[in-house]
């Protein structure tokens, strides 16, 4: 039983939207993927990736999870990063927080959350790896956001730090990896500025020679 029903009323009402302006849209999209983009993002309800950036199905590969982390043992993860970058040979892996992220904020506070806490210590470790950075700044919310900012820059190094975006660099694949922050508050989205493209701007203690 359909208990869910308005999901596929609204589910049909959108399909034939999309092909009044683009008849044979999925009929294409059957036949293959090429998005040149991969998404990793959070989970969370308000940080829809192909929503916030208005794209539709088909041009960005999407992971998320809870406070966009890229762990190194993580492999969901990696085989995202894996089959986005050796099959589909997107050219930009775009790392996106939020600020409002349920995720850090509960990594920034000591209490008790159970399994969901050892997710969280990837986030405690960005804290700790720049607690002098955020013991400056005046006010929680201001830290907090700075928190949110930092486990962004964090996970792209992450990302740049795999034997896949490093393989790919050394055959000369282009791909670059970059660190962007959302607003639920507001919708816009805010480039942190990061943008790595090649192996020189990884540290040596994690460069593959
Ligand atoms: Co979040």
């Amino acid at each position: 039983m359909r208990v869910l029903k308005k999901f596929f009323d609204q589910n049909k009402k959108w399909a034939e939207k999309v092909k009044e302006s683009d008849p044979d849209f999925f009929l294409n999209l059957s036949k293959q993927q090429n998005p040149e983009y991969l998404w990793i993002g959070c989970s969370d309800s308000r940080v829809p990736a192909n929503q916030i950036v208005d794209m539709l199905p088909g041009e960005i590969f999407v992971h998320r999870n809870i406070a966009n982390i890229v762990a190194h043992t993580d492999l969901n993860c990696l085989s995202v990063i894996q089959y986005a970058v050796e099959v589909l040979k997107v050219k930009h892996i775009i790392v996106c927080g939020h600020y409002g992220c349920g995720g850090i904020q509960a990594a920034w506070e000591n209490k008790e959350h159970g399994l969901i806490d050892n997710w969280l210590q990837n986030i405690k470790d960005v804290h700790r790896f720049h607690k002098a950075k955020i013991d400056m700044v005046e006010g929680e919310t201001e830290k907090i956001d700075l928190l949110c900012e930092l486990n962004v820059i964090e996970q792209v190094a992450n990302v740049c730090h795999t034997t896949i975006v490093q393989g790919a660099w050394k055959t000369g694949q282009e791909l670059a990896v970059h660190g962007w922050i959302y607003s639920v508050e507001n919708g816009i989205l805010k480039d942190l500025n990061i943008c790595i493209t090649n192996s020189n701007e990884i540290p040596d203690t994690h460069k593959i020679k």
